[in-house]
């Protein structure tokens, strides 16, 4: 019999629009069970970790996050009993809030421009000053972008159906999704562009941050990365509205993914570029 955990992942890869003779292809990370793409981290991130003897039940995880991870974590942490803590910028939406709470997970808001510079030390004192807690940290653990190196990536080629792929974008957060799927994909397609999208320093573009604010985790691989496209947030959020008129209701970072890809098929006819929308939109209302 299947539990929850066994429908994180497989996601539908659909056609979003079809522009200047180029097609957009979005992976829908929203429909996995926890309502974004982290659940895939979550899991992965959880699972090695036991593998590996780091955590046994009862434990109680700690995490930084812009929210997403937390609900990963809270949700795979419920099923699989772990006590989840989750630290987050007071900026954040108050569904996940609610959801995170709602899973029986923990929630610390740490004003937004201290968690913009929250460095993964400040998480480090606290398990050393609180004990108990054990930190995955996302931004430097390896499990994040092989969930979308053996995951993500993997169901793309998959769902491709044999067609190339000329460009990939993704928003960077802790950047596990562009550096795991651009990894697998530069594989199989080794002339395919692949673009990454921030926020323009001093911005909000939820679940993305900028590397101009000084942090670079250090997962992410810029060997792979092409060009990293500085986003104006007010274009996320129209884009983001617009695609909500069409019948696809996402995330603001869904928005920015969505922006850059049509200005990529502007300029490149003829061409199939994938990019990835993490989350749903009912969560940002
Ligand atoms: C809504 C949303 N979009 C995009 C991302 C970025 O993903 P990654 O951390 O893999 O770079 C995140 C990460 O927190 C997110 O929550």
């Amino acid at each position: 019999m299947k539990t929850l955990l066994d429908q994180i992942g497989n996601t539908p890869l659909i056609k979003v629009e079809e522009n200047n003779g180029s097609n957009i292809f979005a992976k829908m990370e929203g429909f996995n069970p926890g309502g974004s793409i982290k659940d895939r981290i979550a899991l992965n991130m959880i699972n090695n970790a036991e593998r590996l003897g780091i955590i046994k039940k009862g434990d109680t995880l700690i995490e930084p996050t812009s929210g997403n991870t937390g609900v990963g974590l809270a949700m795979v942490g419920a099923m699989k009993g772990y006590k989840v803590k989750v630290i987050m910028p007071d900026t954040t939406s108050p569904e996940k809030i609610k959801m995170i709470k709602a899973y029986g997970g923990e929630t610390i808001l740490v004003e937004s421009l201290r968690y913009r510079k929250f460095v993964i030390d400040d998480v480090r004192n606290m398990v050393r000053k609180e004990g108990n807690l054990v930190f995955l940290n996302q931004y430097e653990n390896a499990f994040n972008p092989l969930a979308h190196f053996e995951g993500t990536a993997e169901e793309i080629i998959k769902q491709m159906k044999g067609e190339k792929i000329d460009y990939f974008v993704a928003g960077m957060g802790t950047g596990g999704t562009i550096t795991g799927v651009g990894r697998r994909l530069r594989q199989k397609f080794p002339k395919m562009k692949i673009i990454a999208v921030q926020p323009i320093q001093g911005q909000s573009i939820e679940g993305l941050r900028s590397l101009k604010d000084g942090f670079v985790p250090p997962i992410i691989d810029f060997e792979i990365i092409d060009e990293i496209y500085d986003l104006e947030a007010e274009k996320a959020f129209q884009t983001r509205e617009e695609i909500a008129r069409k019948g696809i209701l996402v995330g603001p970072s869904s928005g920015a993914a969505m922006y850059v890809s049509r200005e990529i098929s502007k300029e490149n006819p003829g061409v199939n570029i994938v990019t990835v929308f993490p989350d749903r939109g009912e969560r940002y209302l």
